[in-house]
């Protein structure tokens, strides 16, 4: 089997319902069930053997040694963080705590676990470990994209935080051999994406009637990838990768954030209008993020060469299928903007 931690959140629920779909071997979903956590985005497993869930910390050792020792798990598919930006730009303690100390934590246990392996078991671990694009930090208009080799600058308490994780997973690897990969991906964007981030809140705000926030001048530019081509890069890597590796992975979808929040209108405008008039009404400028980095691009080409990977989607199906997908399941957006999500929006936009 398998061990996947933050199995429950949005990137690893879904490469949990992908995996199972295309693959019979067994999942151990390790998950603290945070507020990005949630085990309804897993309940068409209920019943499934090959479904394990266990709701426990990645900074707990002592947990972590029992499941490895119990489940004797062939490969670890590390995705539990703390990944909001502007989260961390109000709480990074939280970071420090899951992202480094977890992580670190995560390692040791691995590595005490790999050494206490023989033969074809030994050489067959692997613990890859699920990053950003964010770590190296802001690009010009005309910078190239994001190669493995261009250099970390973080510079949110977020990125700063996967930072140090990839670093410490390249140090295990260079110094006591642990067998790892490692995966910088850009911006997700897919079914269970928790509507704290921009392109859920869009959608979510401009069916409640509320305005659609726009931090600063709009013309920030991600490079979007659908979730389930994330998560068969992520396969691909585990089958094919080799130990030591970085891989670079995106969607060649490079957008201004205006752009993003203007197709959301105008897709909600064909497919569920409002008699008030286009969703483009709602469009509010508000106050930047302090730091904002201007332009994440992901050179994907090694994964591409090496690994023979490619996204599936395009932005425009995407988009679309994202779309139809919260029409579809307003009851899971309406379950997980629970008293504590409130509170959040308060803390986030009131002063803007
Ligand atoms: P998410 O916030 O939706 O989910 C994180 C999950 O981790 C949640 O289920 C949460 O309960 C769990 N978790 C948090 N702290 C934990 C702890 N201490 N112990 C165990 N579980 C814990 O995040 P996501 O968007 O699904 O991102 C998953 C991974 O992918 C992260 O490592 C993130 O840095 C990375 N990533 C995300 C994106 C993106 O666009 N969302 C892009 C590139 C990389
Ligand atoms: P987000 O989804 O938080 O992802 P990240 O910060 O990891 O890239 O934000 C994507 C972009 O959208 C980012 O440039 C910030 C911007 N944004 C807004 O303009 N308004 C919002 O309300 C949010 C949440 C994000």
């Amino acid at each position: 089997m398998i061990l996947v931690t933050g199995g429950a959140g949005f990137i690893g629920a879904n490469f949990v319902l992908d995996w199972l779909a295309t693959r019979d071997e067994p999942v151990l979903n390790l998950d603290a069930l945070t507020y990005a956590g949630n085990r309804e985005n897993l309940a068409s497993l209920d019943g499934d053997a090959r479904h394990v869930f266990v709701h426990g910390d990645i900074c707990d050792r002592a947990l972590i040694d029992r499941l490895l020792a119990e489940h004797q798990p062939r490969a670890i598919v590390h995705f539990a963080a703390e990944s909001h930006v502007d989260r961390s730009i109000h709480g990074p303690g939280e970071f420090m705590r899951t992202n480094v100390e977890g992580t670190f934590t995560l390692l040791e246990a691995a590595r005490a676990h790999w050494q206490g392996l023989d033969g074809d078991a030994k050489a067959a671990f692997r613990f890859h470990h699920v990053s950003t694009d964010e770590v190296y930090g802001s690009l010009g208009p005309n910078d190239p994209a994001f190669t493995e080799t261009k250099t970390y600058e973080p510079n949110s308490p977020y990125s700063a935080s996967k930072a140090a994780s990839d670093h410490l997973v390249r140090a295990w690897h260079h110094t006591y051999g642990l067998p790892v990969t490692t995966s910088n991906c850009s911006n997700n964007y897919g079914p269970y994406h928790f509507p704290e981030k921009l392109i859920p809140l869009i959608i979510a705000n401009a069916l409640a009637g509320k305005p659609l926030p726009v931090y600063g001048d709009g013309q920030q530019i991600r490079d979007w990838l659908y979730v389930t081509d994330h998560c068969s890069a992520i396969r691909a890597i585990l089958d094919k990768g080799t130990s030591g590796e970085v891989y670079n992975v995106g969607g060649w979808n490079e957008k201004p954030n205006i752009d993003i929040v203007k197709t959301l209108c105008a897709l909600l405008d064909e497919l569920q209008p409002d008699p008030a008039g286009s969703y483009s009404r709602l469009i509010t400028y508000v106050a930047d993020r302090p730091g904002h980095d201007r332009r994440y691009a992901i050179d994907a080409r090694k994964i591409e060469r090496e690994l023979g990977w490619r996204p599936a989607e395009t932005f425009e199906t995407g988009i679309r299928k994202t779309v139809a997908w919260y029409l579809e399941h307003q009851d899971w957006v309406a379950h997980v903007q629970s008293g504590a999500y409130r509170e959040w929006v308060e803390k986030n936009y009131a002063a803007r």
